[in-house]
């Protein structure tokens, strides 16, 4: 990473930070109080040796071991005291990320959406950012006490006796070689074990999602072969991560050794001959001891800054991302005319849908006929402003819909998607799903949508459909679709497959009503049955992206088009 990279992360972070100024403050100075208690502690060994046991003052005796208890326990106080601070802060930053990321992804621009799969964003908003909060709550922190303790015991060891401390501090800075070297090899294989983990999880993900792929084609095996072989990649980093890790310490303290060995020589040669006292001696080798531990810290840490900045970038990817417009036009009133004008889609450099023609009026109904792939879809994923068209318009009472608040046009649309989804809640949230209860309107979406079935589930309303809805059949999850689309009530209706899942019997009762919606609402429909169609004023049948018929009912069910895309031979009755 590059120099002028290595504040990225810090820099991103402050605007949070700045709002626990007070927090802050005692934070540091805790932090400050940690470390001179810890200098303190080492300096004691100064008055205990050359008054207790030299010049054997009773006064001392009773004073010291008192101040000695004191000072641990204030260093335990404000130990405390930074990090239940510290982690109350890496908490809140962290779960407000948490709640911005949501935020952002959800008001994204589709495609942007589209880009990533649910794992990546789900990943960055419980992984990337529990491991952030560790860093902001623990690795900063306790690197920060460190680097202070290491400045304090510097500075009493200068001091103590400048002479011995610059014959200690040349050994110890060969210490931070060693250090360095292990620290390298250790974050290579940390990146590599993260990575394998991240496979796993996918692992996981896809088995379950698809467990009764798995099962039916008997591939339990297969899939744990798969899962065992990242497993074996994972042990393998993590035993190298701790060879690594643990060859660091018996080569530091050999380090250690060297550099004590040399103070007890020259210290011992300057007590004897230029009159150092036996305190300032083991006071000086008591925090050359101490050292020890925070230098460990400060240098295995040393990267943390830009394992810091890694975590920020992940979760930046989607923070960046661009969002939908809120301050265009708003569209007001109701739905009136959709006009698509020499309409293309593009996407990379695939044409999805070419020139496309056709206005719909108020109340009318749009029925898009063509083999699965033609681009039906697609021209909704336009309605909905999911995507731009690549050249051309659409047009909303006229308005060009690139030009207008997307959600004030949302707003007006009742919609039943291909899928029929639903959320993992109870019947009642799924139908009225974010707008406020009104008992006529909800029964009266219920009758409309034959949704008697919900009457024998367990809890009636109140009965929870599962994760995609998957206790319920999908045909009963069609009913709940419609029925949320007509709770909403919207001036255009759009039902792409809405009755695919439907028996004859269930779907002829559900007719009525989809004939009653096309009567009084602006309509798209999507089917691959006739009797939905039958009564559109407008058909379009498309093939590879284009309207290859166009017209009534009446005049594209002669032609060969629709009748082959029916898979019927002969006339059709009208
Ligand atoms: N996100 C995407 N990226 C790339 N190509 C896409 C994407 N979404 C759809 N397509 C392609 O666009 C074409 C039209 O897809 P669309 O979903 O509109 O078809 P459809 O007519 O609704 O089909 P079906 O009846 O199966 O639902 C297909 O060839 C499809 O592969
Ligand atoms: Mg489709």
């Amino acid at each position: 990473m590059d120099k002028k990279d290595k504040w990225h992360g810090v820099k991103f972070l402050w605007p949070y930070l700045k709002k626990y100024k007070f927090r802050g403050f005692i934070i540091a100075f805790s932090m400050a109080m940690v470390a001179a208690s810890s200098a303190l502690n080492a300096y004691m060994m100064k008055p205990i040796l050359n008054n207790i046991f030299i010049k054997k003052d009773e006064q001392m005796l009773t004073l010291l071991p008192l101040l000695v208890i004191l000072l641990f326990v204030a260093r335990g106080v404000f130990r405390f005291l930074s990090s239940y601070l510290a982690t109350a802060i890496g908490v809140e930053i962290t779960n407000r990320l948490r709640s911005e990321l949501f935020e952002k992804a959800i008001n994204a621009e589709f495609e942007q959406i589209q880009s990533k799969t649910t794992g990546d964003i789900n990943a960055h908003a419980i992984q990337t950012l529990l491991k952030l909060r560790n860093i902001i709550a623990k690795t900063i922190p306790r690197y920060i006490i460190s680097f202070a303790t290491i400045i304090a015991l510097i500075g009493l060891i200068l001091y103590l006796n400048w002479k011995l401390s610059l014959i200690a501090i040349a050994f110890a800075s060969v210490l931070v070689f060693p250090i360095k070297y292990f620290g390298k090899r250790v974050k290579g294989h940390v990146l590599n074990a993260e990575k394998t983990v991240s496979k796993l999880s996918d692992s996981i993900n896809e088995t379950f999602t698809h467990i009764d792929l798995v099962k039916v084609y008997n591939n339990a095996e297969y899939e744990k072969k798969r899962f065992d072989n990242f497993l074996d990649k994972y042990t393998k980093y993590q035993l190298k991560l701790s060879k690594y890790q643990e060859a660091t310490s018996p080569v530091m303290e050999l380090f250690v050794s060297l550099a004590i060995a040399s103070v007890v020589y020259f210290g011992g040669y300057m007590v004897i001959k230029e009159g150092m006292t036996v305190g300032d001696f083991f006071a000086f080798v008591s925090a050359l001891m101490m050292l020890y531990a925070p230098i460990k810290i400060v240098t295995k840490n040393s990267l943390v800054l830009n394992i810091l900045d890694s975590y920020i970038k992940r979760i930046e990817t989607i923070l960046n991302w661009k969002q939908e417009s809120k301050a265009l036009e708003k569209l007001e009133g109701e739905i009136e005319s959709i006009e698509f004008k020499n309409v293309c889609l593009k996407i990379g450099n695939k044409e999805i849908l070419k020139n496309i023609n056709f206005k719909i009026e108020k109340k009318e109904t749009l029925a898009l006929v063509g083999k699965t792939g033609a681009g039906k879809s697609s021209v909704l994923a336009l309605i909905f402003g999911f995507r731009k068209p690549s050249s051309g318009t659409v047009l909303i009472n006229g308005k060009d819909i690139t030009k207008l608040n997307i959600d004030s046009v949302r707003d007006k649309i009742s919609y039943v998607n291909q899928a029929a989804g639903a959320f993992n809640a109870s019947i009642k949230e799924n139908i009225i799903y974010g707008l406020p209860y009104d008992k006529k309107r909800y029964e009266n979406a219920i009758k409309k949508s034959e949704c008697e079935f919900i009457e024998h589930l367990p809890g009636k309303d109140e009965y929870i459909v599962g994760e995609n809805g998957k206790k319920l059949s999908g045909g009963q999850r069609q009913r709940l679709a419609l029925a949320r689309a007509i709770y909403k009530d919207g001036s255009l209706f759009v039902l792409d497959e809405a009755t695919s899942a439907l028996d004859a019997n269930t779907e002829e009762m559900i007719q009525e009503s989809i004939k009653d919606i096309m009567k009084s609402k602006t309509t798209i429909v999507i089917a691959h049955r006739l009797s939905t169609i039958q009564n559109a004023d407008t058909v379009l049948v498309l093939s590879g992206g284009e309207i290859i018929e166009a017209g009534s009912y009446k005049e594209v069910s002669k032609t060969a088009a629709f009748k082959e895309n029916f898979g019927l031979k002969g006339d059709i009755e009208d």
